[in-house]
């Protein structure tokens, strides 16, 4: 997608510009080198754990199936690879609007979120925004896909500017943060099959009701459950206002919390397995192992995972160390990410 129009004021964000723990962003390539063999025969790829969706990014020439728990993800993967048209002019022109104005009114992000992650200023604007882009679509001023670009223009815009260390488990306390928010275009520089679709559910419900020629599991490896890291981005996207409770003004969430960061992670990845109908299975697991503190252990080892997987098919294992983003642990060890590649029998 490239901005005719106002140039000058608007700028673009590419999919890779959030921060995202467990995002692949930087073994892209290291994933294309593994499915490139295969690539002739995969015509519909299910990226059923996709986060930021940049995994789904790679596959942009074919169908492609995204999915995740949060909601917040979910209308990110809409605005980048739904199939709905949409007016760029008309989202162009309410951003513009949108990082002009100056918000004095409170509202429910001002009344709950001041100077935590975000000074007063920036929740008014914040909260002003998320409740300007549901009525426009209330209104039907907006289709589902322009709500949803705008929202992911929030949410990125926010993420770039919170008083954290990239999650939002807690803020930084007495830190000033001047930071101005800016929306800036999901910038698309691919063509959207009219065929992709977009779910928001669990993962293990999803697959047994698809049937695409790749799935990619990239599912959360240890106790860090994502929607704690990322309540505040939920919060926004679904625009509920519920209460919120504590220093970090997190809201209920018992309805986000995934298996895969429990001790029954196993027997959900085996029945995720199982259930799956696709000619190729790719998985991704890190192995921070025994290396980590007792929250970054792994929760599912490495010979329950080459069980599983060979009950599928025959199983490649390949490996790259790359440097994780760890939420401003710069001294963490080199993680080692893991691809294991199974063709189903
Ligand atoms: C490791 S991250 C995926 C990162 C992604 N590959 C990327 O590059 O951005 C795991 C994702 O799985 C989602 N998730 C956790 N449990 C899930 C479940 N049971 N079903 C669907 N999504 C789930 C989380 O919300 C999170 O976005």
């Amino acid at each position: 997608m490239q901005g005719l129009l106002f140039d000058n004021f608007v700028r673009y964000a590419s999919i890779s510009s959030r921060r995202y723990l467990g995002n692949k962003y930087r073994l892209l390539q290291f994933i294309d080198s593994v499915i490139s063999p295969y690539r002739e025969n995969i015509r519909s790829v299910a990226d059923v754990f996709a986060g930021t969706g940049a995994v789904s990014s790679l596959f942009t020439d074919k169908q492609i199936i995204t999915n995740d728990i949060l909601y917040s993800n979910y209308l990110c993967h809409i605005a980048w690879f739904g199939g709905e048209a949409y007016s760029e002019s008309k989202i162009i022109e309410l951003i513009q609007q949108y990082n002009q104005t100056d918000v004095e009114e409170s509202n429910y992000m001002s009344e709950n979120f001041s100077n935590t992650y975000f000074t007063e200023c920036v929740c008014k604007k914040i909260g002003y925004i998320r409740e300007d882009i549901e009525s426009l679509f209330n209104a039907k001023k907006i289709n589902f896909r322009e709500r949803a670009f705008l929202v992911a223009s929030l949410l990125y815009a926010m993420d770039k500017i919170a008083n954290t260390c990239g999650h939002y488990d807690a803020f930084r306390q007495g830190v000033k943060n001047l930071a101005q928010l800016e929306l800036k275009i999901p910038e698309i520089t691919w063509v959207n099959n009219p065929e992709n679709q977009c779910f928001n559910e669990d993962a293990n419900a999803l697959v047994r009701k698809i049937q695409p020629d790749l799935v990619y599991i990239d599912p959360p490896y240890n106790s860090r459950q994502y929607c704690d890291s990322y309540h505040v981005l939920e919060n926004v996207a679904r625009w509920e206002k519920p209460e919120v409770f504590g220093v970090a003004r997190k809201m209920n969430r018992d309805s986000l919390k995934s298996r895969y960061c429990t001790r029954s992670a196993p027997e959900a990845f085996q029945d995720l397995i199982n259930n799956i109908s696709a000619r190729y299975i790719l998985v991704s697991y890190n192995n921070m192992g025994e290396e980590g503190d007792g929250r970054s252990n792994a929760k599912i080892s490495d010979t329950e995972i080459l069980d599983i997987l060979a009950a599928r098919g025959k199983v490649e294992v390949f490996s790259s160390k790359y440097k994780a983003f760890s939420a401003g642990k710069s001294n963490r060890p080199q993680n080692e990410e893991r691809l294991f590649f199974v063709v189903v029998r």
